[in-house]
């Protein structure tokens, strides 16, 4: 059964919520555990994080990003690495806070509650293998703060990724 304490204070619950993630995940070398631990990361981080719409997801097959594990309203399946935020951070591969969607020529627009947004490339062994996006229905809900504890709850689960998943990923 689930059971996680909180105190209140953003920042000692942002190290309790990363303690829980990394003694959660299965570290297994195998797809099944790597899928298993995605979708915790993506149940837990949606539960904790306030004003958000959407947590979750996207692997790379060559020059576009399929839809992983992911908490809220049903997504695209398959982003190509030339749209959205996704498909920048993937080109890129560096986070890209969105303050607002609206402003931002070529998002693409999942949910329409969603009004901003931050997505984090995924690297194991330097290759891109996917990346996390968060949506919130709130302008600027992502500051410094939010992209610091998001990074590393991505470097728990970046190294994690198997072989073949990192295979998949290869671009010509
Ligand atoms: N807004 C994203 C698409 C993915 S959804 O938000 C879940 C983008 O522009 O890439």
């Amino acid at each position: 059964m689930f059971s996680l304490y909180l105190t209140g204070d953003e920042n000692k619950d942002r190290d309790i919520v990363l303690e829980y993630a990394e003694a959660s995940l299965l570290k297994g070398s195998d797809v099944f555990s790597f899928i298993s631990d995605l979708s915790n990361v993506s149940a837990l981080l949606f539960w904790f994080l306030k004003d958000i719409n959407w947590i979750g997801f996207y692997l790379v097959r060559g020059e576009t990003l399929v839809l992983g594990p992911f908490q809220g309203e049903p997504a695209c399946s398959t982003i190509p690495f030339s749209k959205g935020v996704c498909g920048k951070c993937a080109r890129e591969e560096r986070t890209i806070i969105v303050p607002d969607v609206e402003k931002f020529p070529g998002h693409i627009a999942c949910s329409s509650l969603s009004r901003s947004e931050i997505v984090i490339p995924l690297f194991k062994d330097g290759r891109l293998w996917g990346v996390m996006d968060t949506d919130s229905p709130r302008v600027e809900r992502f500051g410094e703060e939010d992209r610091a504890f998001l990074e590393k709850v991505c470097s728990l689960i970046s190294p994690l990724c198997p072989e073949l998943l990192k295979e998949l990923g290869k671009r010509e």
